[in-house]
């Protein structure tokens, strides 16, 4: 292939182009919570009767999920951000390869089938490009309450023996905060019999929206948000009408970090400030002034430093953040070091804001960022869907044009990212390839 076609099939692409360097203002809009959408929706395996959710996000992990849930025998209406679901009657506790593949959290509905109806057949979610991502201990969790479990051919079985089919309450310690694993022992304990507690409990905000759902639903549970949950089992749940998910702190976070790194004074609402305490405070330490009401947080940044974080899980520092804010450390005065310590793979970013001409030198999962005055326009290809949201940043504050592919990525997790930063003056427009 001759280089100008090769290029010419770049542009093919789905991507981006974002001229940039332009100061933004005005008001950008948050909406719910992926991570917590995602997980609410597989709660609604739980009861035969309705389960509805407002301020769910437009994504095509919601997508996803929802045919998931639909192949599962769910009946899912979605109306732009409501989604009602009723799992009057399930036809299958066996979601196929091809869509739980594609999306993690699909994996965590085997807990909610488990305890609906004593079985369940999910296929491993696999690994993926930030990480090994294994699903250990969402299945000791599930052990412990009774389940037997096998994992053979890439299939998890999971089934209560015995003729009554309900899980009995267990002590469960996790090895590691994991947050998925947190929540499908959760949808497995809510309707076990008697008392379980999750010990080394994940503490992230989308785990706590997803116990306030099943409460409302009639489970009992105390503790979530905290290390020590404890589940006492109900016989059976009963439906919720109009749960509002949680607004996105990660895609908050994103805006916070866009109005930064343009050095642009910007409003992002709405926010649930305690949910990016850490977020917050670094986005100070580096220059920032930050105003915090009760919608959200007016932004305005000063001369931007260099500051130093590490990823931890909540109430540390998100590594979903990861990647945009050390696109935020490319354009800082002074040098900071990024360290990854949640996956052993996510600095694929790196590469991508070298081609802008972002000063990063590498040492396994530590970054050390030099600032350079101005980034400048390329194409680059996001990896994952944050490394896509730090493309974005980046080009945003970049001298010229930049093409950011990897689309797919993006649309996993930002509703609406284009029409939202043009609403804020944003110079950017989308081909479809
Ligand atoms: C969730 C989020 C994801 C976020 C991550 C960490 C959803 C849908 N996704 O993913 O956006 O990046 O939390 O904040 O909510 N681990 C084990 N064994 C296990 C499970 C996990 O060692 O059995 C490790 C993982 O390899 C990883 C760490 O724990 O290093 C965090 O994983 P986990 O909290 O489980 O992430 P997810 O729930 O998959």
């Amino acid at each position: 292939m001759t280089l100008a076609a090769a290029q010419s099939q770049e542009i093919l692409k789905p991507h981006l182009s974002i001229d940039g360097g332009h100061p933004l203002n005005g008001v950008l809009k948050v909406s719910g919570a992926k991570n917590s959408a995602l997980v609410l929706m597989t709660a609604s395996l739980l009861t035969d009767e309705p389960v509805e959710l407002t301020n769910v996000p437009e994504l095509t992990d919601i997508s996803g999920m929802s045919d998931i849930l639909s192949s599962l025998g769910v009946s899912v209406e979605r109306s732009g951000k409501r989604v009602r679901l009723q799992a009057a009657k399930l036809s299958s506790a066996e979601p196929p390869y091809e869509l739980v593949n594609s999306l993690r959290a699909s994996f965590f509905s085997i807990g909610s089938l488990l305890g609906r109806l004593g079985h369940a057949r999910v296929p491993l979610p696999g690994g993926c490009r930030i990480g090994a991502r294994p699903v250990v201990e969402h299945i000791r969790g599930l052990k412990a309450l009774g389940a037997v479990v096998n994992v053979e051919h890439g299939i998890v079985s999971a089934a209560v023996p015995g003729h009554v089919k309900r899980l009995r309450g267990a002590s469960i310690v996790l090895d590691c905060p994991s947050v998925g694993a947190t929540e499908t022992i959760l949808m497995a304990a809510v309707l076990a019999d008697g008392i379980s507690t999750i010990e080394n409990a994940a503490q992230e905000p989308e785990v706590q929206d997803l116990a306030n759902l099943l409460n409302q639903m009639g489970a009992r549970i105390s503790g979530a948000g905290g290390p020590v949950i404890t589940i006492e089992g109900v016989k059976r749940l009963h439906g919720c009408r109009n749960y509002p998910v949680i607004p996105d702190r990660i895609e908050a976070g994103t805006f916070l970090i866009a109005a930064a790194i343009t050095r642009s004074t910007l409003r992002v609402e709405p926010v649930i400030p305690d949910h990016l305490n850490v977020v917050l405070q670094k986005l100070r330490d580096c220059g920032c002034k930050l105003e915090i009401d009760d919608q959200g947080i007016t932004i305005k940044p000063g001369t931007i430093s260099a500051v130093d974080l590490t990823t931890q899980p909540f109430p540390g520092f998100p590594t979903d953040l990861q990647a945009p804010f050390m696109a935020l450390m490319a354009t800082a005065y002074g040098t900071s070091v990024i360290s990854e310590k949640i996956y052993e793979n996510r600095m694929q970013h790196v590469g991508e804001l070298q081609r802008m001409g972002a000063s990063i030198r590498l040492d396994g999962s530590t970054a050390i960022i030099e600032g350079v005055p101005r980034l400048s326009g390329a194409p680059v290809t996001g990896s994952d869907l944050r490394a896509s949201a730090a493309m974005v940043l980046a080009a945003l504050a970049a001298d010229g044009k930049t093409q950011v592919s990897g689309l797919k990525h993006l649309d996993r997790g930002y509703d609406g990212i284009e029409a939202k930063l043009i609403g804020v003056g944003a110079n950017v427009q989308r081909f479809k390839g």
